[in-house]
């Protein structure tokens, strides 16, 4: 167990290591991904349910990242996107997307990434005060968000903070599809419809931990998605609530991470768009 984590010398030195693993797990998954965009050559195109694939890169990067850490750290648990992504450990788990925005890549449409996040195993509750560390890398851009516990949220090493709007129809706010499970398209339609004449505008990026780390730099103001998996949101959690964010679900509790429902924004408009998603 890892109890007095913050307190000591020792603790210290560990979670600055968390991080730099994080950062350089995000570094080797993006170098694999980039060496295919380049090369043009994704094959083994898998369908996973309609609209959702997985490459070989996915698994690639999967693999590259799971035993960079394993290396660093042989005893902590792996809950990875790909087949093959779960392993029992202890003291830490880390919580990896190795390549979030597939659908993208495929398109060379550049706006994906590589998620990695570290939560402690302890008694604290499953939630963001959990995660210890994150890094999420857009190899295309060159963009990497990373943040530590208490440590604020960077990103390419320069200190970032959410946007200090309030007046929510000046807000720029992303979203995602339930592209998914498309039971739940009216559901979306109705707040999408809310959402669109409140606000001053809505993107669709399609790769979620960007979109959160949007929020983080104040190039967004807000965003909510249904259906995200804790590969998609731990790391990029992380990074808005250090970068003064505000997140909930869409009850206004903090299960976001595990409970496929997130909203992440400014302070000044998490509110408004709690009651915009709930019809209130
Ligand atoms: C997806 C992207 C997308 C979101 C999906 C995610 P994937 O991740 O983050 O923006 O709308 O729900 O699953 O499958 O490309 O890793
Ligand atoms: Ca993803
Ligand atoms: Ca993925």
């Amino acid at each position: 167990m890892l109890r007095p984590y913050k307190t000591t010398n020792h603790n210290n030195h560990l979670m600055n290591t968390l991080l730099q693993t994080a950062v350089n797990a995000a570094r080797i998954g993006g170098d694999i991904i980039m060496r295919h965009y380049y090369n043009n050559n994704v094959k083994k195109l898998t369908h996973k349910k309609p609209s959702d694939y997985v490459t070989e890169v996915d698994r690639e990067s999967q693999d590259a990242i799971v035993e960079y850490i394993l290396k660093r750290f042989p005893h902590h648990a792996i809950l990875a996107e790909e087949e093959g992504g779960g392993k029992e450990g202890e003291e830490c788990r880390w919580i990896i997307d190795p390549l979030d925005g597939t659908t993208n890549f495929i398109h060379h449409f550049p706006v994906f990434a590589v998620s990695v996040a570290v939560e402690r195993l302890d008694d604290s509750p499953r939630d963001v005060s959990s995660i210890e560390a994150g890094a999420v890398l857009n190899p295309v851009s060159g963009e990497l968000f990373s943040a530590q516990s208490g440590g604020g949220a960077f990103l390419n090493g320069k200190s970032i903070k959410v946007s200090g709007r309030s007046k929510i129809e000046d807000c720029l706010i992303a979203t995602g599809f339930p592209f998914r499970n498309k039971d739940y398209l009216e559901e979306f339609l109705t707040i999408f419809k809310r959402m669109f004449n409140a606000v001053s505008g809505i993107r669709r990026a399609g790769a979620a931990a960007i979109d959160l780390c949007w929020v983080a730099s104040g190039a967004l103001d807000g965003f909510w998605e249904q259906g995200l998996s804790p590969w998609d949101v731990a790391a990029g959690s992380l990074i808005v609530k250090e970068a003064g964010g505000t997140l909930s679900d869409f009850q206004g509790g903090s299960g976001y991470i595990w409970n496929r429902e997130i909203i992440a924004a400014a302070p000044g408009i998490h509110q408004m768009m709690l009651n915009l998603i709930c019809g209130r």
